[in-house]
């Protein structure tokens, strides 16, 4: 492996109840409190009362930002950091998934600066600090509760990117796996693909000598593919929810990938596709992983029938190693779809039509992409067309 330096400032909070530490967390930061929230779901399932309630208790004075969109826009973000200026905010709340806490990253950022933030998404300007923010988290997906990165789309652009900084660790976040019941099965099907993509983006690299690290990916990967459809037949089951959270969490916690890079090919091909098309994360990563398996198996077909044999119990005898590797992509893929996720661009209504329009979008921040294949223009072209 590479030489590496691991840091993870967040304080993770885990469990049943757990959002009985809000108060204190929060009253380390300050009183004046901005909490940011999606399109209503912690309003209908009770967490917003709940929330309210702890932050009274430390006499909280609270200012909110509610409507956080599912792939959240700039424009969203300049309102929030309008609030936090205008109001002198002390202290951010994210309480939702993905999407809320990487709005609140980028509010964070720039509160405590005078550039526009989608000069920051874009890198043309760098963040100085933030100020503390920490999330409660409702939907196991992203990882976003405890890294410091954050996806940001600017719809007027039609253009998605992810960025991050050393400040954009949350301080702490609340997981409590109750908070995750209401979640739809659609939702939870979304958030279990990106969480097994996160693991795949890991695993496919070219770095010697890993043997740790793969097999914790493939621990999360068997544990999430034998949990999944036991918590879809059974969505308040409350040891499936608290495994998937945990799982969603470990994914992208920087854990997976001590000593080595992943790849993020995939990543940079579904933000293309969500940039344009506005479609669910999870649901866009379905379609294209097993694409880009396929795209770039021959670049490590050893590292592929690796995953086939370990994750997928295939049976090697009497196949080549390539026709192994193959069944293991076929099987990733026959799951997906078993659990409900599409297979297809066309199941949201993508055609031919906005192909190279998507293309253009891979390419926009660097000509190349990916770590373990190098890819192109003309890559993502191939991927997206085999995707239809
Ligand atoms: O907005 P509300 O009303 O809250 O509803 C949300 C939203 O519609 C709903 N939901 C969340 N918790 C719920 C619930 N509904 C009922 N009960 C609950 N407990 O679920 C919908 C999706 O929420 P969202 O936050 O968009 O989902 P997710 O966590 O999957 O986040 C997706 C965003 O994160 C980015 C994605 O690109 C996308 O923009 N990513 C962020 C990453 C990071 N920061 O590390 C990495 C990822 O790869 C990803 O790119
Ligand atoms: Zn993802």
């Amino acid at each position: 492996m590479n030489n590496f330096t691991y840091y993870n400032p967040t304080k993770l909070i885990f469990g049943k109840g757990q959002l009985d530490a809000l108060p204190v967390e929060v009253a380390k930061y300050g009183k004046k409190v901005l909490l940011v929230y999606g399109g209503g779901s912690i309003k209908r399932n009770g967490i917003y009362d709940n929330v309210i309630n702890k932050l009274q208790e430390i006499n909280a004075d609270v200012y909110e930002l509610a409507g956080v969109e599912p792939n959240p826009r700039i424009s969203t973000v300049r309102k929030g950091v309008k609030i936090c200026k205008d109001m002198e905010i002390e202290f951010v709340l994210a309480v939702g998934g993905g999407s809320t806490i990487d709005c609140t990253k980028a509010i964070a950022v720039g509160a405590k600066t005078d550039v526009d933030m989608w000069d920051i998404v874009t890198k043309k300007e760098q963040a100085i600090e933030a100020l503390p923010f920490g999330t409660v988290l409702t939907i196991a997906a992203t990882g976003s509760e405890m890294n410091a990165g954050s996806v940001i789309t600017n719809w007027e652009l039609n253009e998605k990117h992810g960025w991050g900084t050393p400040f954009t660790f949350p301080k702490f976040s609340i997981l409590d796996p109750t908070h995750t019941f209401s979640l739809p099965r659609e939702q939870t099907v979304y958030g279990i693909v990106d969480m097994m993509s996160h693991v795949l983006e890991h695993y496919f690299h070219h770095t010697a000598n890993t043997p740790i690290q793969d097999r914790f990916c493939e621990a999360i990967l068997r544990t999430v593919m034998e949990t999944a459809p036991k918590l879809l037949q059974d969505l308040e089951n409350y040891a499936y929810r608290e495994t998937v959270m945990l799982s969603g969490t470990l994914a992208l916690n920087g854990m997976l990938n001590m000593g080595y890079q992943g790849d993020w090919a995939t990543h940079n091909l579904e933000h293309a596709v969500s940039a344009v098309h506005d479609i669910p994360h999870g649901g866009g990563l379905a379609i294209l992983f097993p694409h880009w398996m396929m795209h770039v198996l021959d670049e490590n077909v050893a590292r592929f029938k690796q995953l086939a044999v370990r994750v997928f119990d295939v049976n090697t005898s009497g196949k080549s190693d390539r026709q192994a590797a193959v069944e293991g992509i076929e099987k990733l893929r026959e799951f997906w779809s078993s659990i409900g996720a599409p297979a297809h661009l066309a199941e949201y209504a993508i055609d031919q039509s906005s192909i190279e329009v998507m293309a253009d979008k891979t390419v926009i921040a660097r000509p190349e992409y990916g770590k373990f294949a190098r890819l192109t223009r003309e890559d993502s072209v191939a991927i997206f067309k085999a995707a239809l």
